[in-house]
C-alpha cells in the first residue's frame, strides 16, 4: 500500500532516513542513490540516499548472493539500486548520520539504473568545497540532489502551502490571470511573445498581475490572492530573478490598514514555518522618516546607526565644500561611530569608495583624538563643534553634504560599509518594517515625472488636489514591508476614480491617445463602478531565500537564470530558425554574438 508520509510504495518499503534502531530485525526493500561507496576489501558499503536523507547498507559475501555481490561490485557513485535485507544495529554508531545506530544488511542488489560519471560530486566530505555555481548551474540535475537545496524547496513548498491556506481562512479567492497579456507598468522592460496568427503583433509576459487584479475588484470578487508567476526582463542583481514568483493581493473597500494587518498575519504566519521570530506589531515608519534617519527606504534595523543632522552645528564652518552644499539648500548629514578611529586612512578610503559609487563626489571625515583631531573635516572643527556632534575622543564622524537626493543613497551605503568595517555588534537578529507614504512620483534620469511605485497608486487624500501643482511632493498611500534590510513586498491603495487616474497619466507625460491605447480596457473598467481598492505584492523567492539563509535567489529556485540572463542547464535563450523566424513574421536585424 502507498503510504505519502513513510515513503512506502510498490518498489521500496520506506524512506531511508526514516528508519531507526526500533527497526531492528525488520526485513525491508529499500531503494535510493549509491551517494557514496566504500571497499573494505570484501566487504562493500553504500551510503544510500533518498529524499529524506542516508542510510549504509552493508554487503558481503557472508549474507548477500552471489549474483547481487556482482552487481554491487560494479555499481558507481549516483546509480540507482533497490536492496532487500535486513535492518540491524552497526557494532559502532555514527553520531553524524540520523540513522547512525543501524544499517541495512544486504541480501540482494538490484541496479535500477546506471548514471554517468556524475560531473560535479553530489557526495562531499567535510573539507570540500563546493564548485563554481557556473558550473553548479549546468548540471543542475546533479546540484539539485544537494541536501540544502531540497531543503529550501521544501521549505519553499511549505511556505506557498501556507499562505494559500492562510488566505483562504481569510476569505481570499485564488483567481488565475494571463500570461499573455498586454504590457503592465511595473517599470521593466517586456518579455514579448510574437504572435504567429498576427504577424507583427505581440503579447508581454506580465510584471505582475496589477491591472488584472485591480479589475478583478471591479468585477466584484472582494478579494482575490494568486501565487503568480512575473517576468521582468531587467539587469539581474543577486536579489532579481528574470522570472519570480508574487504572492499577489488585492481587496475591496479596503484602506491601509486592512492590508498592512491582513498582511502582518501572513508574514507571521510564514515565519512560524521558517522558524523566525516575527513579533507584532512590525514597527513602521514614513518614506520621510526612513530616507532622513537612515538615507533608505529599506533600512535594515539589525543595527541601530542612524544618520545626524549636522547642518545647523556646522553652519559657520570655513569648509567650502559645506558652505556651498547648504548655501544651495543642502544639509550636512553624517553618522558619528563611537570608538570609530580605530579605522584606518585606508579602511576610511574604501567605505568613501561605497559613497562615490552611491553618487556622492566624496566623504568628509574626522577623527577625534586626545590631541585633537584628523581627516580631512577635523581641520575645520573647533571644541565648540566637535561637543555640538557629541565626539568623544576615539569618535569617528563620517559625513556627506549636499541635496539630500545625493547625500542619503551614499549615507546609506557609508552605513552599511563602516558597520561591516568596524564589525558593529547587532541589536537584534530579525528586523521587520513597514515603510509607508512613499512619494507617488519621483524625477526620472532625463528630469521627467516618473511614477515612484507604478502608477496606480492612490495619492493620499490631503495630495488629491494639489497633486497637478506639486506632484513630487504628494505621498501615496502606499508601503512596503521591509526585513533585514531587504523588500520583501510592496503595495498600496489604488486609485478607482477614472478622472483621477487620467489626471496621474497625463502628468506621467502621457497625451490622450496614448492613455486610450495602453490603458483604456482599465479606464473603462474603473468607469463601470470601481469600489475603492488596494492591495500588496511579496516576492516569494525573497521569502524563502531570507528564510532560509540561503547565499542568493538561485538556491530557491528549481532552474535559475544567471546573472548573465541565461539558463546554463537546458541552454536557453536560443536563436531561432529562419524558416521559424519568417513563419512569425520576424526579421533579426544584427544577431548578438552571444555562445547559443
Ligand atoms: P513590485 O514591483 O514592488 O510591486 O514587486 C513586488 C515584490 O516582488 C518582488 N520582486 C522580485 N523578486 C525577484 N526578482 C525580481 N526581479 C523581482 N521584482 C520584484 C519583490 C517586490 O517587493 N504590482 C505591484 C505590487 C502591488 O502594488 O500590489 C508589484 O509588482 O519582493
Amino acid at each position: 500500500m502507498t503510504d505519502s508520509g513513510s515513503g512506502s510504495t510498490a518498489l521500496r518499503s520506506a524512506y531511508l532516513a526514516s528508519l531507526r534502531r526500533s527497526d531492528e530485525g525488520r526485513s525491508l526493500r529499500l531503494a535510493g542513490w549509491i551517494h557514496r561507496r566504500r571497499d573494505l576489501g570484501g566487504l562493500l558499503f553504500f551510503d544510500l540516499r533518498d529524499r529524506s536523507g542516508l542510510l549504509q547498507v552493508s554487503i558481503g559475501p557472508d549474507w548477500t548472493d552471489p549474483e547481487s555481490l556482482e552487481i554491487a561490485n560494479t555499481c558507481g557513485h549516483e546509480d540507482v539500486v533497490r536492496v532487500e535485507g535486513e535492518v540491524v544495529v552497526r557494532p559502532e554508531a555514527n553520531p553524524e548520520m540520523a540513522t547512525g545506530e543501524i544499517e541495512l544488511r544486504a541480501t540482494k542488489v538490484e541496479r535500477l539504473s546506471a548514471a554517468d560519471t556524475p560531473a560535479i560530486p553530489v557526495y562531499r566530505g567535510p573539507e570540500d568545497e563546493l564548485p563554481s555555481e557556473e558550473l553548479r548551474l549546468r548540471h543542475r540535475v546533479l546540484d539539485l540532489r544537494r541536501p540544502e537545496l531540497q531543503a529550501n524547496l521544501a521549505l519553499r513548498h511549505r511556505l506557498v502551502l501556507a499562505t494559500r491556506v492562510y488566505l483562504d481562512r481569510i476569505g481570499f479567492t485564488e483567481i488565475e490571470t494571463p500570461i499573455l497579456t498586454k504590457p503592465t507598468p511595473e517599470g521593466a522592460r517586456d518579455f514579448v511573445v510574437p504572435s504567429s496568427v498576427h504577424p507583427g503583433e505581440f503579447f508581454a509576459l506580465p510584471q505582475s498581475p496589477q491591472i488584472y487584479k485591480q479589475i478583478l475588484m471591479v468585477a466584484g470578487f472582494d478579494r482575490y490572492f494568486q501565487i503568480a508567476r512575473c517576468f521582468r526582463d531587467e539587469a539581474l542583481r543577486a536579489d532579481r530573478q528574470l522570472e519570480f514568483t508574487q504572492i499577489d493581493v488585492e481587496a475591496s473597500f479596503v484602506g491601509v490598514e486592512d492590508i498592512l494587518g491582513w498582511m502582518e498575519g501572513l508574514m507571521v504566519e510564514l515565519a512560524q514555518v521558517g522558524g523566525i521570530p516575527a513579533p507584532q506589531p512590525f514597527p513602521r515608519m514614513t518614506w520621510d522618516e526612513a530616507m532622513d534617519r537612515f538615507g533608505s527606504d529599506r533600512p535594515d534595523l539589525r543595527w541601530d546607526i542612524e544618520i545626524a543632522d549636522w547642518t545647523e552645528a556646522l553652519r559657520d564652518i570655513d569648509f567650502r565644500v559645506t558652505k556651498s552644499a547648504v548655501e544651495a539648500g543642502g544639509r550636512i548629514r553624517g553618522f558619528r561611530f563611537e570608538g570609530g578611529a580605530t579605522l584606518s586612512r585606508k579602511q576610511i578610503e574604501a567605505v568613501e569608495e561605497h559613497a562615490k559609487k552611491a553618487g556622492a563626489p566624496g566623504l568628509l571625515w574626522a577623527k577625534r583624538t586626545d590631541e585633537g583631531g584628523s581627516g580631512p573635516l577635523s581641520r575645520f572643527l573647533d571644541e565648540s563643534h566637535w561637543a555640538a556632534l557629541g565626539a568623544q575622543p576615539g569618535d569617528l564622524l563620517l559625513a556627506a553634504a549636499g541635496p539630500d537626493a545625493m547625500t542619503s543613497p551614499a549615507l546609506d551605503a557609508v552605513r552599511a560599509a563602516a558597520i561591516e568595517a568596524l564589525g558593529i555588534p547587532k541589536v537584534q537578529d530579525h528586523s521587520w518594517l513597514w515603510v509607508t507614504d512613499f512619494p507617488v512620483f519621483e524625477t526620472a534620469e532625463d528630469g521627467s515625472l516618473a511614477s515612484n511605485h507604478h502608477p496606480f497608486v492612490h495619492p493620499r487624500a490631503e495630495f488629491v488636489d494639489t497633486i497637478q501643482d506639486d506632484p513630487l511632493a504628494a505621498r501615496g498611500d502606499a508601503y512596503d514591508l521591509v526585513y533585514n534590510g531587504t523588500e520583501l513586498g510592496s503595495g498600496s491603495i489604488r486609485i478607482h476614480d477614472p478622472a483621477l487616474q487620467r489626471r496621474i497619466f497625463r502628468l506621467l507625460g502621457l497625451d490622450d491617445d496614448e492613455i486610450d491605447r495602453k490603458f483604456g480596457f482599465l479606464l473603462t473598467a474603473l468607469a463601470a463602478g470601481a469600489p475603492p481598492h488596494g492591495g500588496v505584492a511579496f516576492g516569494m523567492d525573497r521569502i524563502v531565500q531570507r528564510f532560509a539563509d540561503a547565499p542568493s535567489l538561485r538556491d530557491v529556485v528549481a532552474f535559475p537564470k544567471t546573472t548573465a540572463a541565461r539558463a546554463l542547464f537546458e541552454g536557453a535563450p536560443v536563436r531561432l530558425a529562419d524558416a521559424d523566424l519568417e513563419a512569425l513574421g520576424l526579421v533579426v536585424a544584427a544577431p548578438s554574438e552571444g555562445d547559443a
